[in-house]
């Protein structure tokens, strides 16, 4: 039988890639269980969406705490009173201390609409289309200390039509995000998705198949 590993998703939205996630995670061999969604954001529309899945939520508001490190250190609480085991942040639009993300180093992925290292931040299909690329799409990482940095994971590509605008662009590479996001998300799950580290580098090596159980073991989270 397959073993699911715990996930906690975080949100600042919408969350139709914490849906596309939610809705991969029903097929009984999926590596990965949602364990929590939980949003920064109380009013964020993804909270109904996985109410309605039967997902447990949670809200942890980042206005209601003095800094953010207090929000975080609430955020990290709420993952661990669900046995997470890895994160996953879609569309949470909050910067990460370092103390956050060490916490949770190679065991936190991010998604992120663009094709990486090209066009991090904000705007990123203005930008693209400023710039006159022909292809745009969007990359899985694991999560490291500069904002949309990190070791890729998988990445979707899609074509640029002359006729787009930023709204046109993101809707079709949302809809890779869709896609792409739930199979990266089962690569680290089940282990077949590792950072590898090389002089001073590092990269995810992808195995054909996910490891032994016993060769395969995450620190508990505490
Ligand atoms: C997605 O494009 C995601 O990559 C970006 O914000 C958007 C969030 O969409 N960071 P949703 O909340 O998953 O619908």
């Amino acid at each position: 039988m397959v073993r699911r590993r715990r996930v906690g998703i975080a949100i600042s939205g919408g969350g139709s890639n914490m849906a596309a996630l939610v809705a991969a995670a029903r097929a009984a061999d999926y590596p990965a269980e949602v364990a929590l969604v939980v949003s920064n954001r109380p009013d964020a529309g993804g909270l109904a969406k996985a109410a309605a899945a039967g997902v447990p939520t949670a809200v942890v508001d980042h206005k209601a705490f003095g800094d953010r490190q207090a929000f975080e250190i609430a955020l990290h609480a709420e993952m661990v009173r669900h046995d997470v085991e890895l994160v996953c942040l879609a569309g949470f639009m909050r910067l990460l201390t370092p103390w956050f993300i060490e916490s949770w180093m190679d065991r936190m992925i991010n998604i992120h609409p663009s094709l990486l290292p090209a066009f991090p931040g904000l705007h990123t299909h203005a930008r693209a289309l400023a710039e006159g690329v022909k292809l745009a799409g969007c990359t899985v990482h694991f999560v490291r200390h500069a904002m949309d940095t990190g070791p890729v994971v998988g990445q979707a590509a899609v074509p640029v039509l002359s006729a787009d605008t930023p709204e046109t662009l993101a809707a079709r590479v949302l809809a890779a995000e869709h896609r792409l996001y739930p199979r990266c998300l089962a690569l680290v799950a089940s282990g077949r998705a590792a950072v590898v580290r090389e002089g001073g580098t590092e990269r995810v090596a992808i195995a054909a198949e996910p490891p032994p159980p016993e060769a395969f073991v995450w620190p508990s989270r505490d």
